[in-house]
């Protein structure tokens, strides 16, 4: 075919999109969209988005919109036209209405990797009986007694394997800490058993191309994972076979109750198709988040001699108490009466921000304080913009947990569940975020009663945007007894 012969034939579909594009643009001159920039034809400012930058900042391609176009600004980003909000106010009126003015969009990258029945890319019905199912599983008389329990045990396991100034990763011990916890608790499986280990191996190739950019070419880290999500698939697959067989047998009646492939095998109406996805989604959720959380809360205490002392004067009660009453293992009580222990959780999500922004789209026209935001457009609420925003938080980039004691110390005397949402929030609030804190809560009591630290080479939290120490958070330890 020569070349004006393969012009004509594309002459239709050339003028065609031409005029959706005129249609499109005289449709946008007409709204009043938030002013902003939409970058280079597809690419938009994907790149400058995701460029690195510390994670207790909002990066200087933010800061810089923000000073150009204020909070609420337009942008083409992962290929699509989006707004992007570092308003507090805009962030919240997503957040409410979910299902009514906006719903969950993640990249399509993400479902392929999670799998389509995954919590995160699930909307409306289905996403209402994953989330009730896992919210049951959540439910607070387990983490009163098992989740709390198994917190401890798992926390003693990883600082029992500290050596006196031996250098090693903070981070990769505490995946190895939420890992084990979230193992046990969806399959029952062992720290250290071959199994687990094999599990932990595949789970990491596949967690680097959750979090790659999604190119599906041989060789790429969105390929690896990719395979290693049919991998990690067949094993849960396996175990869910293994169950259901001791299930008939009734050999295993106690076990059942115990994990989440017990309890939905027995008590919902998944395919195993959901299932495999259910478990593989609370394995992404809940292990990540938790183990970067804990990561920066090493991170931010080595730096505060005062927060630390306050904190091991606070775990120190709490210990002496349970020595003189006999007791050995920490309950419910004892997490509750960690007031401090609170505060510098608090402040530890304020400022490192592991969950910076969700993903949304607009599912109706929108109209926001005069903006017009068109139907299909994503919308960015990034929750991390308002954590550290000088106008809602005093001194933001200082790591101080007593401004918590003022529940904040938000400006202008307004609610802080406004402001502070490191679990996001309304119908989408993180299903596990009492179980994070616990987490955080009982590591932190081992740690400041059992060791001195100090970081071993110089690292910081950076925010690609998933938020990562690049060095691992190398730290030196020496063992204390205190109690
Ligand atoms: C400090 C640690 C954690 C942080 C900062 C965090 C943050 C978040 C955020 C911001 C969301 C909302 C996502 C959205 O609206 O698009 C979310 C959802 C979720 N999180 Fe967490 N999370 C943490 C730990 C956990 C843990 C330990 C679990 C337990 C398994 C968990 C399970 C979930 C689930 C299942 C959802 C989906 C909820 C839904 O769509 O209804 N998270 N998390």
């Amino acid at each position: 075919m020569s070349d004006s012969e393969l012009f004509l034939c594309l002459l239709p579909s050339i003028l065609a999109l031409l005029l959706i594009f005129i249609l499109v643009q005289r449709k946008q001159t007409r709204l009043n969209l938030p002013p902003g920039n939409m970058g280079w034809p597809f690419l938009g400012e994907t790149f400058g988005y995701l460029k690195p930058y510390s994670a207790t900042s909002i990066g200087e391609f933010m800061e810089n919109h923000i000073s150009r176009y204020g909070k609420i600004y337009k942008s083409n980003l992962f290929g699509e036209p989006t707004i992007v909000s570092a308003d507090a106010g805009f962030n919240r009126f997503i957040i409410q209405n979910e299902g009514r003015l906006f719903e969950c969009s993640y990249p399509r990258s993400i479902g392929g990797i999670l799998g389509k029945w995954s919590m995160l890319v699930l909307v409306g019905d289905m996403h209402r009986d994953m989330r009730t199912i896992s919210l049951k599983f959540l439910n607070h008389a387990r983490l009163r007694t098992h989740l709390l329990r198994e917190a401890e045990k798992n926390t003693l396991l990883v600082l029992s394997s500290w050596k006196d100034n031996s250098v090693f990763s903070a981070q990769d011990e505490a995946k190895k800490f939420t890992f084990n916890l979230m193992a046990k608790h969806i399959m029952s499986m062992d720290p250290g058993m071959a199994e687990t280990e094999q599990l932990k191996k595949e789970y990491i190739t596949f967690m680097k191309g959750v979090v790659s950019a999604p190119v599906n070419l041989p060789g790429t880290a969105y390929r690896r994972a990719l395979q290693s999500r049919s991998t990690v698939l067949k094993f849960i697959e396996r175990k869910m076979e293994e169950r259901m067989r001791k299930m008939e047998e009734v050999i295993e009646k106690k076990a059942e109750e115990d994990d989440l492939l017990g309890w939905v095998l027995k008590h919902s109406n998944l395919s195993p198709e959901q299932i495999l996805d259910l478990i593989l989604s609370l394995l992404f959720a809940g292990h990540e988040t938790s183990a970067v959380s804990i990561s920066l809360a090493i991170y931010f205490l080595q730096d505060s001699p005062t927060v630390l002392h306050q904190l091991r004067e606070e775990h120190l009660a709490i210990a002496r108490a349970k020595k003189q009453s006999g007791e050995m293992e920490l309950n419910w009580d004892d997490y509750k009466s960690m007031e401090f222990t609170h505060c510098v959780i608090n402040e530890t999500l304020r400022l490192g921000n592991v969950v910076r922004f969700l993903h949304r789209k607009a599912i109706n026209d929108v109209r926001y304080k005069g903006y017009d935001i068109p139907c299909g457009w994503k919308v960015l609420p990034v929750i991390s913009a308002v954590h550290l925003d000088s106008s809602v938080f005093e001194e933001p980039h200082q790591f101080n947990p007593w401004r918590w004691q003022q529940n904040g110390n938000v400006k202008g005397n307004t609610s802080t569940s406004n402001h502070f949402m490191p679990f996001g929030g309304g119908l989408r609030l993180c299903a596990g975020s009492e179980l994070a804190k616990v987490e955080m809560a009982v590591f932190i009591h081992h740690l400041v009663l059992n060791f001195q630290w100090g970081l071993a080479d110089k690292d910081q939290a950076m925010a690609f945007p998933f938020v990562e120490f690049p060095k691992g958070l190398p730290i030196k330890v020496q063992h204390q007894k205190l109690v």
